[in-house]
């Protein structure tokens, strides 16, 4: 038996209607991996993902980067049990390979909410004897577990050609990062950085066993995130008024809490 055609044609007709009439379903929004590190708030690598104030830091484009005004970093590992987030400059010097400098330099709400971690020193190093930071600045320079200069122009394959040069030991400073954020590489007049995570067990051991790298320490946001994703939801953000929003599924969006929208 065939249908009549009038009644195909108002099965089409009908059917067209309701598929245009459906609303549009965005598939869930917020990527919970990049690569094989685990995104989670406060951060997010897709718009309205996350805690507002950490929007636009990180970027997923087969690695995951760290992005700052001096550029984008890749990302390491991130701590969620410790809040730290660890990143490398392929651009520094390390104890193996001797580049340029480059100035890592942060925006200020970046500086703010998540500084280079305590236990992360940086070795400025070559420094000519009118840097500030051997003469009024001089106490920005700590004693770093008993490590000298000619440990690092000694140990260091890629260290090494400031001592042949010079025939001396161009004095060097471990210090923190606030000496680097509020001096440029070119008033602390030293020609060469490197920067050490996870110092805290160093003492004894040589700069070919440190670990290089920046270990930024994040605070979380006090917006509320606990109560979303308790209910279900995934913490986020209006993209135009910033405010915080709890992403429940892909067609609905609390303001704090998935089942309530109060
Ligand atoms: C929910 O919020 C996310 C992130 O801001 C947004 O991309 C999405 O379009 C919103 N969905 C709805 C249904 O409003
Ligand atoms: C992400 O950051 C990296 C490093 O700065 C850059 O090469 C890449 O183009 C960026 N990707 C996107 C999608 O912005
Ligand atoms: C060390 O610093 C001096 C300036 O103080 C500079 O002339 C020299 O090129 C630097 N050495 C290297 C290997 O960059
Ligand atoms: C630096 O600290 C070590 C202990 O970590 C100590 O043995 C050494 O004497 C100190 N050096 C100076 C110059 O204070």
């Amino acid at each position: 038996m065939q249908f009549p055609l009038s009644i195909i044609s108002s099965l089409v007709t009908v059917l067209t209607i309701t598929l245009q009439a459906l609303p549009i379903f965005t598939l869930s929004t917020c990527r919970s991996f990049c690569g094989n590190i685990p995104i989670k708030y406060p951060f997010g690598i897709d718009d309205g993902c996350g805690a507002v104030q950490f929007r636009q830091m990180l970027n997923c484009s087969a690695d995951l980067f760290f992005i700052t005004p001096s550029g984008g970093y890749k990302v390491q590992s991130i701590d969620y049990n410790k809040k730290t987030l660890t990143v490398y400059d392929p651009a520094m010097s390390t104890c193996s390979i001797l580049q340029p400098h480059h100035d890592f330099i942060m925006t200020d709400i970046q500086s703010a909410i998540m500084p280079p971690s305590a236990d992360t020193v940086f070795a400025l190093l070559n420094c000519s004897i009118d840097s500030p930071v051997l003469n009024h600045y001089k106490n920005l320079c700590f004693n770093f577990s008993g490590h000298s200069c000619d440990e690092l122009y000694g140990g260091c394959n890629a260290f090494r050609v400031f001592h042949l040069l010079s025939n001396s030991s161009p004095p060097c400073c471990f210090t923190g990062y606030d000496t680097v954020r509020y001096m440029s590489m070119n008033i602390l007049d030293c020609s060469h950085y490197t920067s050490i995570i996870n110092t805290d067990n160093l003492k004894g051991l040589g700069p070919l066993d440190w670990v290089y790298g920046i270990k930024l320490s994040y605070s979380l946001p006090d917006t509320g995130c606990e109560r979303c994703s308790e209910s279900g939801g995934t913490c986020g953000f209006d993209t135009e008024t910033q405010g915080m929003m709890c992403l429940c599924s892909s067609s609905f969006n609390a303001t704090r809490e998935c089942g309530k929208n109060c």
